[in-house]
């Protein structure tokens, strides 16, 4: 199977990317993982591009100079899809207008539902039962784009942030990994 070629943007520990650079390893799942990019040096994920020796970048795209650097690499090393995991940054409109429908996004809460940060605490001081995750397409406003696929999670009486943050992390490695292959189906 010839695959797609990928690249992930992280800002800290990466278990995201640790889980689908997994997936990558199965024959028919349908990207490999061919750049990474992170906003941040200390960014502990990026221990697994060393690991794996995947090329790696460590850039601030806030500056318009930095975000036409990457777009170049981005189209020279013929990137078809970008996943966000746990990048903490908002991206530039023109680079998401270059990269139309092929930035993809996990995000810990039932979207619409708790778009933005602290979506655990959140979800527990609104007493919600349920929550989950969503992989959306990337748009121009915040936490958006078409959502691709949702997994829930049930809140117990006694869960807490960190309780609730492993239940739904969870559910965001097979959610993450079932939306690539739905998109290239
Ligand atoms: C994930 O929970 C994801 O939903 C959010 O950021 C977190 C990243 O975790 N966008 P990790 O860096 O993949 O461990």
């Amino acid at each position: 199977m010839v695959k797609k070629k990928a690249c992930v943007f992280i800002s800290g520990s990466g278990t995201n990317l640790k889980e689908l650079l997994k997936s990558t390893r199965e024959y028919n799942f349908p990207i490999n993982i061919n750049y990474i990019v992170s906003n941040s040096k200390n960014a502990k994920g990026l221990k697994l591009a060393k690991l794996y020796k995947i090329p790696f970048r460590v850039i601030n795209l806030d500056k318009i100079i930095n975000l036409e650097t990457i777009l170049k690499e981005l189209y020279k090393k013929n990137i078809s899809l970008i996943c966000l995991a746990g990048y903490m940054k908002i991206l530039n409109k023109k680079f998401i207008n270059r990269f139309n429908k092929k930035i993809i996004n996990i995000h810990p809460s039932l979207l619409p539902k708790y778009k933005g940060l602290d979506t655990f605490k959140r979800a527990l001081k609104n007493s919600e039962k349920l929550t989950g995750c969503t992989v959306h397409y990337v748009n121009k406003k915040l936490d958006s784009g078409k959502i691709i696929l949702k997994k829930k999670v049930f809140i117990e009486l006694n869960d807490s942030v960190i309780s609730l943050k492993a239940k739904v992390q969870a559910k965001e490695y097979r959610a993450f990994s079932e939306s690539i292959i739905s998109i290239f189906r």
